[in-house]
């Protein structure tokens, strides 16, 4: 029997736990190690599923991957192949973040296409029109991704829509072309930046990272460094979530309160109140929370990633919520099992009402792609009676041990064996 989580919901949790570092800018920094012949060290890698799976995909292109504890150097002398396996890239879409960096740095590469996922269609058509604009020939041949440049040259971009990993992916592709790029409708996310800071450590020049128009002057080469990866914003937010909705009182350390404003301002609309210092927040909630509209959209708006935890919490209001999900078609997975353990949400495309409920009522229920499951196991910690989560792996690729930390905060929590 695969693993689940069994929680005994209905302790407020209280306490101090730390935000650990963000799954979305570590695996565009491990792909960045593509980029030089030269060492790159992450001092601080989160121990997740995805994580794994990047460096065995690096390791297929040749890298050399040394781990002391949450320390990680990846050094890729030589790219020994430029092929990203269907069987690596199919379990994680992040895998498409070495496109980029194998066309700059080895002149060719060859992707497996992500496909769909669980959240919605996702296509990387804006990463393949980025890299045609830099110079690459692009060709589909037998569901992957072909892509040839003897040398990208600088291109002016303007993407059709804000993408992350599409702005990461030209962020290092222009950073070894030739002449000056400019990404324009560029994402804005942490996530981004912290990018944006490691490639400058690289010797990349770049202006104007973390705003929507980012300038890249080429570099013949960039060179090894040193890099300590941001705070998992969404983590830090999940965690802030699970004090309010137990009513409850918890402080997240070791993250940056900026990187989720859009958050804390829809929790404190709910009526929980906020407490921000230099790198930490506290949430305390002592009753049921207000009502909240909210609508998804790129940083700095609302996160999508966290619209599963907060509908959760909104689940519970004295009220009627509505939301919007603006950028994945499909990520209202989570509505039907909340509606296994009492709640009341009705969607229609890309809008959810939620209509409060007093309490959940433990019960089984599956998760079905990460954020889902984590605002499982919120509804869980926060349910009257047993709740059992299964498919927890969907969960383990972005949460590290997410069971310990609720646990350290008094939450009934275990993982089956
Ligand atoms: C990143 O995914 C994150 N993943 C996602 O986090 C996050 O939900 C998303 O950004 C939005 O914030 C990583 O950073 C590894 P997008 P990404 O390209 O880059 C469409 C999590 O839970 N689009 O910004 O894949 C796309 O379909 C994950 O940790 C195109 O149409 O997202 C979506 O509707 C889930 N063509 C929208 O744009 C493209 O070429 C935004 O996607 C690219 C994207």
């Amino acid at each position: 029997m695969p693993a689940r989580l069994l929680i005994e919901g209905g302790v407020p949790l209280k306490g101090e736990v730390a935000a650990s570092a963000a799954k979305n800018a570590a695996l565009p920094a491990l792909a960045a190690a593509l980029l030089t012949p030269e060492p790159v060290t992450l001092t601080n890698v989160p121990d997740l599923g995805d994580i794994r799976t990047m460096l065995r995909l690096l390791q297929t292109l040749g890298a050399g991957v040394t781990r002391r504890g949450r320390e990680a150097t990846v050094t890729v002398d030589q790219v020994a192949s430029d092929r990203a396996p269907y069987e690596l890239v199919s379990t994680m879409r992040a895998s498409v973040l070495v496109l980029g960096p194998l066309v700059a740095r080895h002149g060719s590469a060859r992707v497996a296409l992500p496909g769909g996922c669980a959240i919605g269609v996702r296509p990387i058509d804006q990463h393949l029109k980025g890299l045609a604009a830099l110079g690459a020939e692009i060709a589909i041949e037998n569901g992957y991704v072909v892509a040839r440049a003897r040398r990208l040259v600088g291109a002016h971009i303007v993407t059709d829509l804000v993408t992350v990993t599409g702005t990461e992916n030209l962020m290092m592709a222009a950073a070894l072309a030739e002449g000056t790029t400019v990404i324009e409708n560029a994402a804005c996310e942490p996530e981004v930046g912290d990018l944006g800071a490691l490639l400058t450590a690289m010797g990349a020049r770049l202006h104007g990272v973390g705003t929507a128009r980012i300038e890249i002057e080429g570099v013949r080469a960039l060179h090894g460094a040193v890099h300590r990866i941001v705070p998992d914003r969404i983590e830090a937010g999940t965690l802030l979530v699970a004090g309010a909705i137990t009513c409850g009182d918890v402080r997240v350390t070791d993250m940056v309160p900026a990187h989720v404003a859009a958050v804390l301002t829809k929790l404190a609309e709910c009526g929980v109140e906020i407490e921000v210092g230099p790198s930490w927040v506290r949430a305390r909630a002592g009753d049921r929370p207000r009502p909240a509209d909210i609508v998804t959209s790129p940083f700095p708006g609302f996160p999508t990633d966290m619209q599963a935890q907060l509908m959760t919490l909104l689940g519970l209001a004295d009220g009627q919520s509505k939301l919007t999900e603006t950028i994945f078609e499909n990520r209202y997975m989570h509505v039907a099992e909340l509606a296994r353990m009492g709640a009341r949400i009705s969607t229609e495309g890309p809008v959810a009402i939620v209509r409060g409920v007093t309490a959940y009522q433990g019960a089984p229920v599956m998760a079905s792609d990460l954020r889902a499951s984590a605002a499982l196991v919120l509804a869980g910690v926060a349910g009257r009676g047993r709740t059992e989560v299964s498919r927890i792996y969907h969960l383990d690729r972005g949460y590290e041990r997410l069971e310990d930390k609720l646990g350290a905060l008094g939450a009934r929590i275990e993982r089956s064996p």
